[in-house]
């Protein structure tokens, strides 16, 4: 594994993952333990930074997740499960890229500012949450990846990551490659009313929702809202349904409920029941594992100690060659 090339991947522990987790970042880990060296990790001070007033989710959805990572089929003999907050270098290095990072560069950072805008259920006037894109520069510079697999929402964050990169290499020597984003081709996977799928909507279809759940959640998810008769002709791509297709059935399949529903011939109930057959497969195996891992006590507290050991050996070596470049 070793001679691999390197990527590296967090998620906050906000709570159980949904489909939009899965189809648009999960499934390119689970992927890449094959061919990388992957380090995952539970982002559990990221969360702390919106979070901070109750961080008593932010405990509860760190084993919560681990366990939805190992359902998904994240095997950790394969890649490297770790906790954040337990591999404290990760602070240090945020601390000492927080010297050579303009706060002008931080506050236009477009996620920075709309977040601001729009969420107003919490604080987000504090240090830590300005210096989000700092911390989560040091989470991936410590591993000097050449890659890092994330949804495209953390474009923005992304660039930053380069931009310090680019600074240290330019101020104290080369130290860190530019990391790039790799993203999930084109896996769009919306809500259950057609906004994006997200927790804070209570839109999703969770991957440890119970089949009774998810009958109950897809009979009322919206298709094409203009087909009102089984007898109109449908528009697929106006559909909240059609994406599933396209990420659980065959070419075939997706070339025959397109021609359904174009030609009236297929209706929106039959094309849920689709769906919910796929689901009815999909699943069940993810919910297998997660259900073994359960089964198991100290399981998961295992697979975080063995990783975050294996982690800490790792962001040692990058913070002896951090100190010394900049003259500690
Ligand atoms: N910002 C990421 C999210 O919201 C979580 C994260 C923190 C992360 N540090 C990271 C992702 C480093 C990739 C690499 O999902």
């Amino acid at each position: 594994m070793s001679t691999f090339p390197r990527t590296v991947s967090g998620m906050r522990p906000t709570g159980n993952l949904h489909l939009g987790h899965y189809f648009g970042v999960l499934k390119n880990w689970v992927a890449l333990q094959h061919t990388e060296q992957a380090y995952f990790f539970v982002a559990d001070w990221h969360a702390l930074t919106s979070d901070y007033a109750d961080p008593s989710g932010v405990r509860r959805n760190i084993r919560e997740m681990v366990k939805d990572w190992v359902g998904a089929g994240l095997d950790p003999e394969k890649c490297v499960i770790f906790r954040q907050s337990k591999v404290k270098e990760h602070a240090e290095l945020c601390l000492l890229l927080s010297m050579i990072t303009p706060v002008s560069w931080l506050e236009r950072n477009p996620t920075y500012k709309e977040q601001q805008q729009q969420i107003n259920t919490k604080d987000l006037g504090n240090a830590g949450f300005l210096c989000y894109p700092v911390l989560m520069a040091s989470d991936i510079l410590m591993y000097r990846p050449h890659g890092v697999p994330v949804g495209e929402d953390q474009l923005p964050h992304m660039e930053l990551t380069r931009e310090i990169a680019r600074r240290f290499n330019h101020l104290y020597g080369s130290a860190f490659p530019e990391p790039a984003a790799m993203l999930t081709p084109a896996a769009k996977c919306p809500g259950l009313d057609g906004r994006k799928m997200s927790k804070s909507y209570n839109n999703g279809i969770f991957l440890c929702d119970g089949m009774d759940d998810i009958q109950a959640k897809v009979r009322g998810m919206f298709t094409d809202q203009s087909r009102l008769r089984k007898s109109d002709p449908g528009n697929p791509d106006v559909c909240n349904l059609f994406p599933y297709h396209l990420l659980l059935c065959s070419a075939d399949e997706q070339a025959e409920i397109r021609k359904g529903c174009t030609s009236a011939s297929l209706g929106c109930v039959d094309c849920k029941r689709i769906f919910l057959k796929n689901l009815a497969e999909f699943l069940p195996p993810l919910q297998e594992r997660r259900a073994q891992l359960e089964a198991a006590p100290g399981a998961v507290d295992d697979i975080l100690a063995h990783g975050n050991e294996r982690a800490r050996a790792f962001a040692a070596e990058t913070m002896t060659m951090v100190r010394e470049k900049m003259g500690l």
